[in-house]
């Protein structure tokens, strides 16, 4: 088994082995000779060799005798340059070892060449052997039978002057050589893939074509070849670079504005874009603005600025403004619109801002409310802190919320503004700054709890101008709790989010996180606590409680005061009785004789009375057209005993008595109590 595994691994290596010594290399061959270079057989008249070594070959038929190899030979081409009577083969060798190559050239015909010269003479009909010599290893090529006109190739032209117009090239070429009877050119804008060539044109004495069509202050190659009228064309002539000259812009500036009211004053902000590079046809120099109120129209005002933006100040009328954009050939077309200053109606401006710094760039990022106007655009603007006249712009669509910034400088601290464009109207500013290092410079602060609920939860913070230690991509704020998780991104025109449906007294923690290009970090974090119950439900359970209480309470002096009516007699104070005042009369102390007050005399013991409850009433103007104050009278009549009436609630809210009875001391009734018992 062993030795039959080992000779089939032999035999598998030896295969590979044969195979790699196949492997066919393929190499490029080229070999130039002269008119000089070549020699004579002097047996052999019809040959001509480039190497003595080659004169032994026998002929047959005009053809040397030796053993040839085609398929060591591919894609031989030969050309003829007559200005230099050179001759040049180019193919594609193909062998098995890595050795040097020594070429030659066997030139053969069936008819005698007098001379060698004859070779290369522009009628000339030879057969071509090329011999290598690899190592110790002879190949022959097959024969190629070669008609001199056929391969003989028209020299480089060399384009020697260019004059442009701004659709146009004017190219003029060394036109020493006579013989030329045919050009073409070839030319492509800079960066572009593919090359346009022109139709074939008699080549003219002066030597010139001219180019048009072209697109204005845009730089061109070109090249051009030539040809005799027979065998081949030349090689393109070296790349000529060249720039078309400037003209009008084509177009006119997309422009937008917007009427910025301060107290008493306006001011009128334009903002365009900067034309296309096909529209500019040159370099911009700069804009000019001219506003007018279209009531004075000699009061127009006319300024020029290389910015894509001014304000200008306005009253509150209507405006004709125009603007256009001029380079070297002179101004664009004039953009115009009518403002009215008098109202404004701006678009929103971007509801918040954010910049990334990933080191070499910014990345920016911003939202947008859609809901009143469609923003077909969005202009970002950027400057340098220290240099903020030299402004950059870029302009993105309107559903496109981002942008990025380059060719900045690290130590730089650059503000950048986003507004929103609808067509002709434009929105306010929003700006941010930032750096390379630190990205945007606002950090977030002062995180803390806002409110909480049963259900609810308000969290704040702030945002402040700082260098932060590091980039951050976004900040996120995070809830988690045992039920749910919520996040949410955090941009600077937040500074507060209330967390809904949350269950109560749940604990929840809150994180604001920071994201960045190595990781994630948690910026603050707080731990919060949903409450029980709602301040407004603990306020009604308190109210509830309290009345409650109130209720209990009234009960019990009601149950007290029953209680005591029924089980606890009153004890009379006699002071309050005309009986017991006149018993108590110090007057009647020590004197012999005895006074009797006669009751029956003063009243009329009746059943009511006798329970002792007497009650005084004034008639004070209950009835209007009484004004006098019934005097008490003690007497029996029926009519008099009117006045004392055994009621209660009458006397309640009797006024104090102005009068008495001539008779009898009453006592003052205090005003709470109308009656007296005993
Ligand atoms: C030879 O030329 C032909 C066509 O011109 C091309 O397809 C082929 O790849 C060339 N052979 C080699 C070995 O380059
Ligand atoms: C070249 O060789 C062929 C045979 O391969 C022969 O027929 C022909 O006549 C030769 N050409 C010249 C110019 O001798
Ligand atoms: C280029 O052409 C313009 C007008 O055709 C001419 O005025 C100018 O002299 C020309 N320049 C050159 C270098 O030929
Ligand atoms: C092109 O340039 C040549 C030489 O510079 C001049 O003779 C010729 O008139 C020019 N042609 C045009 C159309 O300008
Ligand atoms: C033509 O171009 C080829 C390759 O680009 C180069 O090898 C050859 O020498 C050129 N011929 C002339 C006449 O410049
Ligand atoms: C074309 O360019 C090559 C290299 O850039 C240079 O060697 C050659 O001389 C140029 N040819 C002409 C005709 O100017
Ligand atoms: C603005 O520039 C244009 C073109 O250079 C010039 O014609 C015009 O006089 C300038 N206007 C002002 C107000 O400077
Ligand atoms: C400009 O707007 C104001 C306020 O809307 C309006 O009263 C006035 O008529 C407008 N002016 C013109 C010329 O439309
Ligand atoms: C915004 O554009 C959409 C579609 O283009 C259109 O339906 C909508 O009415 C526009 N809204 C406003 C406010 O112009
Ligand atoms: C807006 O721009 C973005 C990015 O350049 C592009 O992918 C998108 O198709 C554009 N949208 C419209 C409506 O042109
Ligand atoms: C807290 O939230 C409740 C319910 O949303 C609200 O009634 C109350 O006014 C809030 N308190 C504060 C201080 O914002
Ligand atoms: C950082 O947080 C974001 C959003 O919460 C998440 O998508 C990302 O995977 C996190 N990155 C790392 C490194 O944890």
């Amino acid at each position: 088994m062993s030795v039959r595994r080992s000779v089939c691994v032999f035999i598998c290596v030896f295969c590979f082995c044969c195979a790699l010594e196949n492997v066919k290399r393929f190499s490029v061959q080229e070999l130039t000779v002269t008119q000089t270079e070549l020699k004579d057989c002097e047996e052999q008249m019809k040959l001509c060799v480039t190497s003595s070594d080659d004169c032994l070959y026998s002929l047959s038929d005009g053809v040397p005798q030796v053993p040839r190899t085609p398929e060591n030979f591919l894609n031989t081409s030969c050309h003829y340059l007559y200005h230099e009577k050179s001759f040049t083969c180019r193919w594609i060798q193909t062998n098995n070892v890595r050795s040097q190559t020594i070429n030659s050239f066997i030139f053969s015909r069936h008819k005698d060449f007098w001379h060698c010269d004859q070779v290369f003479f522009i009628y000339s009909t030879f057969n071509l052997t090329i011999r290598s010599v690899i190592g110790q290893k002879e190949q022959f090529s097959a024969v190629y039978p070669l008609f001199m006109q056929d391969i003989t190739q028209a020299p480089q032209p060399l384009i020697t002057s260019v004059n442009v117009t701004d659709s146009s090239i004017n190219v003029t070429w060394d036109g020493s050589e006579k013989s030329i009877t045919e050009c073409r050119i070839r030319y492509k804008r800079l960066n572009a893939e593919s090359w346009t060539e022109t139709a074939d044109f008699p080549a003219s004495i002066e030597s010139h074509f001219v180019i048009e069509g072209l697109q204005a202050f845009s730089e061109y190659h070109l090249s051009i070849s030539c040809f005799y009228g027979f065998g081949r064309w030349s090689n393109w002539s070296n790349d000529t670079r060249v720039k078309t000259s400037e003209s009008l812009p084509s177009a006119a500036v997309s422009l937008s504005y917007y009427v910025k009211s301060e107290e008493n004053s306006q001011q009128l902000l334009l903002l365009w874009k900067a034309l296309e590079d096909t529209d500019a046809r040159g370099f911009i120099l700069g804009y000019e603005v001219s506003y007018m109120p279209i009531k004075q129209p000699s009061q127009k005002k006319t300024l020029n600025t290389t910015h894509l933006k001014v304000m200008v100040p306005v009253r509150a009328e209507e405006y004709e403004v125009s603007v256009c954009a001029y380079n070297g050939a002179g101004r664009s077309p004039y953009r115009q619109i009518t403002v009215n200053a008098s109202f404004s109606h701006d678009v929103a401006a971007v509801k918040s801002l954010w910049v990334y710094s990933d080191g070499s760039s910014l990345q920016i990022f911003w939202e947008h409310d859609f809901s009143a106007v469609n923003v077909s655009e969005f202009a970002i603007e950027w400057s340098a802190m220290t240099d903020p006249e030299h402004t950059h712009w870029k302009r993105v669509n309107g559903s496109t919320f981002t942008a990025h910034l380059t060719g900045l400088e690290a130590q730089q601290t650059y503000i950048v503004g986003v507004s929103p464009v609808s067509e002709c109207l434009c929105g306010p500013q929003t700006l941010i700054s930032a750096d390379l290092h630190h990205g945007a410079l606002l950090d977030l602060v002062r995180f803390r709890v806002l409110n909480v609920t049963r259900s609810s939860l308000a969290v704040e913070w702030m945002w402040q101008e700082a260098k932060p230690k590091v980039s951050v991509i976004q900040y996120r704020l995070l809830l988690s709790g045992p039920h749910e998780a919520q996040s949410l991104t955090v941009l600077p025109y937040k500074q507060q989010h209330l967390f809904l449906h949350l269950h109560p007294n749940t604990k929840y923690s809150i994180h604001i996180q920071g994201q960045t290009k190595h990781g994630n970090f948690s910026k603050a974090s707080l731990d919060v606590n949903t409450l029980l119950l709602d301040s407004d439900e603990q306020m009604r359970f308190t109210a509830l409680a309290v009345l409650l209480l109130l209720l209990c309470g009234i009960f019990s002096v009601l149950t007290w005061t029953m209680c005591r009516e029924y089980f606890s007699p009153i004890i009379a104070n006699p002071r309050y009785s005309l009986i017991g005042r006149w018993l108590l009369n110090p007057h009647l102390q020590g004197s012999a004789e005895i006074c009797v007050l006669k009751l029956d005399s003063l009243f009329p013991v009746e059943q009511q009375t006798e329970k002792s409850i007497l009650q005084v009433e004034r008639r004070v103007s209950l009835i209007s057209d009484h004004e006098d104050v019934f005097p008490l009278k003690t007497s029996s009549s029926a009519e008099d005993t009117a006045l004392w009436k055994p009621s209660s609630d009458y006397v309640e809210n009797a006024p104090t008595p102005t009068s008495v009875p001539e008779y009898v001391d009453l006592p003052l009734f205090p005003e709470t109590s109308g009656y007296v018992q005993n």
